[in-house]
């Protein structure tokens, strides 16, 4: 069955990285792309080369930055959204958002016990890594689906990975908030699925990926060491992989994959050593 809707992603966190990788990869696919994002001053530049790359293959990119996480802005950006479906209509065409990915990564890498407070996750730094990595995505789900932008064979991608159930020094309020990502979609597509729409919603779980998030880890040194050694294809994972996974994910045929965990690492969380 063909699709003649105008097919649009929302990606969070379009800027770098897997949100970069994948907001390209559909680009090429034929989708529209919106793209929410967070820089400042230098990295700018780059910005503008991602936007740049999204319209040299034919698409289009509506990029916002802001902070996902807060409240008044995702109205005013969904707003922007709609906008753009309402030109669409206009036209006679029929847009929606048969994308959602969470690739948001903003938070505290700090251990739980430090001598000096200062050195250690407070209240602050906690939640704030949870609203962003984790709570963001219900709150968007909920405007999408309330906004009746989500249709029949929309997809929600939220980016885990391993550290949701594996302890690095560093990585501890990002790991509860993976773990807390990864419940947030379980509920998610439950309540989608009973919905009977036919919008699913999955996690990602990608393998060490070089990005600007890794190299901010105090241990992403050892951690690209253990991860060359340990993944049985030799290599690292890369955006790339990411974004060609999610377009075929997000293709025909797969509206039965619900509430689940899909790894894209070439074997690395399954190998022990
Ligand atoms: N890099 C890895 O090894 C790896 C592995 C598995 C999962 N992940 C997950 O994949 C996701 C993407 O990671 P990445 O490595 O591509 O990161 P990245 O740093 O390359 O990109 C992060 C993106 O998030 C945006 N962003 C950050 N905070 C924001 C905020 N408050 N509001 C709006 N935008 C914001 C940035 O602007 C950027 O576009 C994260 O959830 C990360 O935990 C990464």
């Amino acid at each position: 069955m063909t699709d003649d809707r105008e097919r649009w992603a929302l990606i969070l966190g379009a800027s770098s990285g897997m949100g970069e990788a994948t907001g390209l990869a559909l680009a090429k696919a034929g989708y529209k792309i919106a793209g929410i994002h967070l820089d400042f001053r230098a990295a700018l530049t780059h910005v503008e080369e991602v936007k740049a790359n999204i319209v040299a293959v034919g698409s289009e990119a509506l990029f916002i930055n802001m902070n996902a996480a807060d409240d008044e802005k995702r109205a005013a950006a969904l707003d922007a959204l709609e906008a753009r479906f309402v030109e669409a209509r206009a036209a006679g065409r029929h847009p929606y958002v048969r994308v959602v990915m969470h690739s948001l990564a903003f938070g505290s890498l700090v251990p739980f016990l430090a001598e000096d407070p200062k050195g250690a996750v407070d209240r602050k730094k906690m939640e704030m890594t949870q609203d962003v990595m984790a709570n963001s995505l219900v709150y968007w789900v909920q405007d999408l689906y309330r906004r009746g932008f989500l249709e029949s064979g929309s997809h929600i991608w939220a980016m885990t990975s391993e550290g949701s159930t594996r302890v690095v020094p560093s990585y501890g309020v990002v790991s509860s908030a993976k773990a807390a990502l990864e419940s947030h979609i379980r509920q998610l597509a439950m309540e989608l699925a009973r919905t009977g729409k036919g919008i699913t919603a999955n996690c990602i779980r990608a393998g060490v990926t070089d990005t600007p998030a890794l190299r901010k880890i105090p241990e992403a040194a050892r951690m690209i060491e253990i991860t060359m050694a340990r993944n049985p294809t030799g290599r690292m994972t890369t955006p790339q992989d990411v974004g060609s996974a999610i377009v075929a994910l997000s293709a025909e045929g797969t509206g039965f994959i619900n509430g689940d965990i899909i790894s894209v690492d070439g074997g690395e969380f399954i190998t022990g050593s």
